[in-house]
């Protein structure tokens, strides 16, 4: 990887393209190219993603120096991003999703493009637009030539920048979070635009390969599979990873730290590979190594409920304190100080619920976190820890002393997409779903959900048409019960 030096002042656009609503133009064809759209349009994060092209492959070459003041939590991040895309519709200009950090160059097709504006010139063009207010952080390809539906183009383009540590809209830690010793990344939701130019639609699918550079020491974990062996050169040392399964880029992961690797895997062969940082110590590192043992036996467990597990490879990147939550990341879910056995069993459960099946919009996240929910109640049922009525039990016993039948959580809005109500109101809707339809409609109806959406998107109104065909029953009043009114529901 080049060294880059950001050669660009980040400011308002001052070129005409990257309107969120896409322009028109004639071509010389009489073709009419439009502007690809600025957002995706989810409800609740529209500049999120953007319009008119599908990815195919991200290749992000990144080269990362941690911060050397551990009490200041900022690093070096470059980058080279070469992404693999085709058009959806004729495009004079698309858009990627880049947060915080400055573009040095692009090319498209293996032609640089000129910053700036240069109508009237047969050239490409870029520009950057920073908008925190409206969080849309774009990167803007003018294409020259324009592109044809279908077409396929590769863009290639060097940023880099200061890496701190974002918050997302409620204030969490997010994205490319700087740790004292490397880097904890977690983008869910719209955090990936923190470290790579990305079309972040959860509906936009891709292969990545990852080669991560980083000061010989240190240890560099992404989502899938290694590839060879890391190489040292000049004090710095590249660590290859390739994910060959269609990912959301929230599920992408880069994380560095001081990582001790470990290998394991089911009885069936699947590869599992463990990085534990060394900041982990003492009774949670001990919780944390039992739990990740017990990985191979909840994969075995969870592909007799529904199906073979979907991806490559699994794991657990288990990083310091930064943040309070887990996140599912693809084959690799990151832990922050511990990864203890119920945590790991709903990340787990995410890998079908989540990662192979995908919600199309933001507001249908219960369809992950409910699953995951019930998830826990179906491991702790297996492992003889507590029954699955006691767990609804208890379950309905905290909705009702927290107000939790007052969230419609198959809208939550924007800034409670991650509140309890979600998960737990979630996980009770599918108890009541099963006690509805009974165990074989529910089981069916759940392997039909994830052999026919398996690495693709679907809605709530998707899930309530598989169970409504699984069942033979109309089921619009017990969504609606179960799911939006604001209040408790009759028990099954
Ligand atoms: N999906 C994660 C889980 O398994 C939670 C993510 C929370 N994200 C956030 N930005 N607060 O529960
Ligand atoms: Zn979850």
């Amino acid at each position: 990887t080049a060294n880059i030096t950001p050669a660009v002042a980040i400011g308002p656009a001052t070129v005409g393209f990257g309107t969120f609503r896409s322009q028109a133009s004639s071509g010389k064809d009489g073709a009419r190219y439009a502007s690809g759209a600025a957002g995706s349009g989810d409800a609740y994060f529209p500049y999120s993603g953007n319009g008119g092209y599908d990815v195919q492959h991200y290749d992000l070459a990144l080269r990362y120096a941690p911060p050397t003041d551990p009490t200041v939590l900022t690093g070096k991040l470059s980058g080279v991003a070469t992404i693999t895309l085709r058009a959806k519709q004729d495009l004079q200009s698309l858009n990627f999703d880049l947060r915080g950090l400055d573009v040095a160059a692009v090319r498209v097709d293996g032609k640089a493009a000129a910053h700036g504006n240069s109508q009237g010139k047969d050239r490409a063009e870029w520009s950057q637009l920073q908008d925190d207010a409206n969080r849309s952080w774009e990167l803007t390809v003018g294409l020259r030539p324009k592109l044809k539906a279908g077409q396929t183009t590769t863009i290639v383009i060097a940023y880099g920048g200061i890496t701190g540590r974002s918050l997302d809209t409620t204030e969490a830690l997010y994205g490319w979070v700087t740790t004292a010793d490397g880097a904890m990344v977690l983008n869910e939701p719209d955090g990936a635009a923190t470290w790579y130019p990305v079309n972040d639609d959860p509906q936009d699918k891709a292969t990545y390969l990852f080669r991560i550079t980083v000061p010989a020491g240190k240890t560099a974990v992404a989502n899938g599979l290694p590839v060879g062996m890391p190489a040292t050169k000049a004090g710095w040392t590249t660590w290859t990873w390739r994910a060959s399964d269609p990912m959301s880029s929230y599920l992408s992961t880069a994380s560095v730290g001081d990582f001790a690797l470990s290998r394991d895997g089911t009885s069936a062969g699947l590869p599992i590979i463990n990085a534990i940082d060394d900041g982990v110590t003492d009774a949670s590192l001990a919780e944390t190594k039992a739990a990740l043992a017990l990985q191979p036996q909840m994969i075995t467990f969870l592909e007799t409920q529904f199906g073979p597990y979907p991806f490559e490879s699994f794991g657990a990147i288990v990083d310091d304190d930064s943040v309070d939550y887990a996140l599912e990341t693809q084959t690799r879910p990151v832990y922050s100080e511990v990864a203890d056995e119920y945590t790991v069993v709903h990340e787990l459960g995410h890998q079908w619920f989540g990662n192979s099946v995908t919600p199309s919009d933001w507001q249908d996240i219960w369809l992950n976190e409910g699953w995951a929910s019930y998830i826990e109640w179906l491991w702790a049922e297996h492992q003889g820890t507590a029954s699955i009525p006691d767990q609804f039990a208890d379950t309905v016993a905290y909705l009702d002393a927290n107000d939790g039948w007052a969230l419609n959580i198959a809208d939550p809005g924007r800034d409670s997409l991650f509140a309890n109500p979600v998960y737990l109101r979630g996980a009770a809707a599918l108890y009541a779903l099963r006690a509805e339809i009974g165990d074989d409609a529910f089981f069916a109806g759940a392997n039909l959900w994830l052999t026919r959406y398996n690495d693709s998107n679907a809605t709530t109104e998707d899930f309530q048409a598989v169970m409504e065909e699984s069942s033979g029953q109309q089921l619009q009043t017990f969504f609606d019960d179960w799911l939006r009114e604001g209040d408790r529901p009759a028990m099954p």
